[in-house]
C-alpha cells in the first residue's frame, strides 16, 4: 500500500572555536530552513537544564569543578535532551545543534589531562544521535580572539583555542564523509549562502532515506 509518509527530520551540526560563527549561521540556516519545513535549533550548552546552571556557573569562573565532572555534566547536559530529540526527528522535525558532542571532546581532549585521552572523552556521549552533518566553521585562534565579545568566559584564550583546534582536527579525520569544513573567515553572506546549499544535500540525502545513525 502507499502511505503517504513524512520522512524523519535530518540533524545538522554546528561546530568550531568560540567566536567562530556559529550562533550567527546557525540563526540564519534556521531562518532558511524555515521556508521548508519543520525546523528548530537547539544549543549546547543547554543552559536552561540543571546542569547547565552548573555549567554556566563553571564557564564564568564562579564555580570550580574537576576537570572530568564538567565533561559528564557537559556529556549529561546532552543525554538530558536525547528522548526529546529523537522524537522531534521521527516526527519530522530538522533539528540544527549550536555545538554538540564533539565540543565536549574537543574541549576536553585539549586540556591534555593525563588519561583523558580523546577516545575517553568521546565515550560518555557514544549513543547520542549522530549528526547527518557537521559543519566546521573553521578560523585560526588569532582571527576568532579579535572578534568582539571574546574573552570574558573560561577557555576563550588562544593558547588553549589553538589546542581545541588541534582535536577538532582529529575528530573531523575520524569521519571524513559527515564533515564539511567551511571558511568561516570570510564575507558572512557568501558563507550563508555556501551552508545553504550544504544544507539542502543533507535534507535530500536524508530524504532518499538515510538512516540516523548514533555516536560511536
Ligand atoms: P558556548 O560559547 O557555545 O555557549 O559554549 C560555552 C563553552 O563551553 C565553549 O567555550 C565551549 C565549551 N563546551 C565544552 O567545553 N564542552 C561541551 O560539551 C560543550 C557543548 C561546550
Ligand atoms: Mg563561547
Amino acid at each position: 500500500t502507499l502511505t503517504q509518509h513524512r520522512g524523519r527530520g535530518a540533524l545538522i551540526c554546528f561546530e568550531g572555536l568560540d567566536r567562530s560563527g556559529k550562533s550567527t549561521q546557525s540563526k540564519r540556516l534556521l531562518e532558511y530552513l524555515k521556508q521548508q519545513g519543520d525546523v528548530e535549533l537547539w544549543r549546547f550548552p543547554d543552559r536552561e537544564t540543571p546542569t547547565g546552571t552548573l555549567i554556566t556557573a563553571y564557564l564564568e569562573n564562579a564555580e570550580s569543578l574537576d576537570d572530568r565532572a564538567v565533561h559528564l555534566l557537559y556529556s549529561a547536559n546532552r543525554w538530558e535532551k536525547m528522548q526529546g530529540m529523537v522524537k522531534k526527528l521521527e516526527s519530522g522535525t530538522t533539528i540544527l545543534l549550536d555545538r554538540y558532542a564533539y565540543s565536549g571532546a574537543a574541549y576536553t581532549a585539549a586540556k591534555n589531562i593525563q588519561g583523558a585521552s580523546l577516545a575517553w572523552c568521546q565515550a560518555s556521549d557514544a549513543g547520542l544521535p549522530a549528526p547527518d552533518r557537521t559543519i566546521y566553521l573553521h578560523m585560526s585562534p588569532t582571527a576568532a580572539a579579535s572578534r568582539s565579545g571574546y574573552g570574558k568566559e573560561r577557555y576563550e584564550n588562544i593558547r588553549f583555542q589553538e589546542q581545541v583546534a588541534q582535536q577538532y582536527n582529529a575528530l573531523a579525520q575520524q569521519e571524513p564523509a559527515s564533515w564539511s569544513i567551511v571558511d568561516a573567515d570570510q564575507d558572512v553572506d557568501v558563507l550563508s549562502t555556501e551552508i545553504q546549499h550544504l544544507a539542502m544535500t543533507v535534507l535530500d540525502d536524508v530524504k532518499q532515506g538515510r538512516a540516523l545513525r548514533h555516536l560511536r
